[in-house]
């Protein structure tokens, strides 16, 4: 497909009502859990977005049967066979697109004792890498998961078995801890993962697992006990958790607007690092009866103010709602300060929205908001998901048109938003990418 932009004109108050979609981060470690299943099952509310497209591709070059049927509100119900699997390698170019291929490692290590994968892509913050998941690998009876072992860019690892492990990850990793629970969900024995990623989508694939067969305890917690088991009967249905950062980017989205929003279809639990932050600013953040929506508005004459926030594992301030939130800090009153603690650089985007009239200073990895009037619109680029989705709402709040280049990004984790930010009242089409020159812009 050609290249293409967002046109967004701004200043249209956000009103009405959405749905949000299934958790991107929580169906890409569950495609990769499925592969390792002796059986059947059916994925429901799976997000038709691009990197789950890339995800399940790998998953038939591998030699599984997947079929996608559209299913309400746009999302699609995958049927899953993967007992025709007959190679363990991923080693193809489309493994660097998305980060999340290297789930496969673990699965398919406890599928067939091997697995063989090209280093994976994802979004850029500076390093990262992946010796968390090698290190406990190895711990776990896998050779070829020494840094020296890596040829040509791939990693291939064997065991014969893989056998159960204590594994202390010194750093909370959200892809280290499902690609252990993967690997130690067929392993002899019992593994035990402390300092464990506890984000919403770590319990959604253990609950995945375990509805496979597994016998995962503790997840959600800083200590998951896995039980190896030898088979993985499978044959259910399953219903992938709604995705917390959706939520998060129309919340945030209805604020800067100006807006009054019900999002329904989320967990308002998982909200809650934002919600009290949003709260905290001089926004209502109001949590329905039924536990399933929030709605988001400025109560006449109340001002909104700046506030401090640091980003951290789950149940911190998620860092993927790092930049719409800096987004929302620049139309607050006063000086606010963003700590980016889990990624080494995520302010990528900053220069983008400065073209905007951000008023924004970076000292490592702390950036200084100024509070502004309004945003003005520009042509800018979308370095990154997260950092595209900001954008959309600094333009969805800005005076005049903004077109942002590189949106692909943006649809890698974000299922129709075009569609969904036009039944609120906002501006928005999809566009050729119109010449984008810096300079004129600056
Ligand atoms: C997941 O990435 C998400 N991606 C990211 O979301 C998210 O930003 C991140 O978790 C943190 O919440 C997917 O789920 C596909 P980590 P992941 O391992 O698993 C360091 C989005 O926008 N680290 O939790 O790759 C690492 O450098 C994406 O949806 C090591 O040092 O993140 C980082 O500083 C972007 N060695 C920290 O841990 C390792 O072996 C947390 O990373 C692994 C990680």
């Amino acid at each position: 497909m050609s290249p293409y932009s967002y046109k967004i004109t701004g200043g249209n108050r956000l009103k009405g009502d959405i749905s949000i979609s299934g958790s991107k981060n929580a169906v890409l470690g569950v495609l990769a859990a499925a592969m390792m299943i002796d059986g059947k099952c059916t994925l429901e509310n799976v997000p038709d977005i691009s990197d789950v497209h890339v995800m399940i591709d790998l998953c038939r070059s591998l030699g599984a049967l997947i079929t996608s049927e559209a299913a309400a509100e746009g999302s699609l119900t995958l049927e899953i066979d993967p007992r025709g699997i007959n190679t363990y390698k991923a080693t193809g170019a489309s493994v660097s697109k998305i980060r999340a291929s290297y789930y496969l490692l673990g699965a398919l290590l406890a599928r067939g004792g091997k697995a063989s994968l090209r280093m994976p892509g994802g979004c850029n913050f500076g390093q990262r890498p992946i010796d968390l998941h090698l290190k406990a690998f190895a711990a776990m009876g896998a050779r070829g998961a020494r840094p020296e072992d890596i040829e040509g860019g791939i990693i291939t690892l064997a065991a014969d078995p893989l056998h159960g492990a204590r594994i202390f990850l010194d750093i909370v990793s959200v892809g280290a801890t499902i690609n252990v629970m993967l690997a130690a969900t067929k392993a002899q024995g019992m593994t035990i993962i402390t300092n464990a990623a506890k984000e919403p989508h770590i319990v959604d694939v253990a609950n995945f697992l375990n509805a496979m067969g597994a016998k995962i305890k503790g997840a959600g917690t800083d200590t998951i006990r896995i039980t190896g088991v030898p088979v993985l009967p499978g044959n259910f249905s399953y219903s992938i958790i709604p995705d917390q950062i959706e939520a998060g980017t129309y919340m945030i989205a209805a604020a800067v607007t100006d807006g009054d929003v019900t999002i329904h279809n989320l967990i308002p639990t998982h909200m809650e690092p934002l919600s009290s932050k949003m709260r905290e600013m001089g926004y209502t953040v109001e949590e329905n009866e039924d536990n399933d929506s929030i709605r988001v508005y400025r109560e006449e004459g109340s001002e909104i103010w700046g506030t401090n926030i640091k980003t951290s594992p789950y149940p911190g301030f998620p860092t993927d709602l790092q930049p719409q939130a800096v987004v929302l800090l620049c139309m607050a009153k006063g000086v606010s300060k963003m700590h980016e603690n889990v990624w080494q650089n995520r302010f990528q985007y900053i220069p983008e929205l400065t073209r905007m009239g951000a008023s924004i200073n970076v000292f490592d990895r702390i950036a200084l908001v100024n509070g502004i009037e309004r945003f003005k619109g520009a042509t800018v680029m979308a370095t990154d998901l997260r950092a595209g989705a900001a954008l959309v709402c600094a333009a969805l709040a800005a005076e005049g048109t903004t077109y942002i280049t590189n949106a692909k990004k943006i649809d890698r984790g974000y299922e129709n938003i075009v569609q969904k930010l036009q039944s609120l009242g906002a501006e928005i089409e999809r566009c050729e990418s119109p010449e984008f020159d810096p300079d004129a812009e600056a």
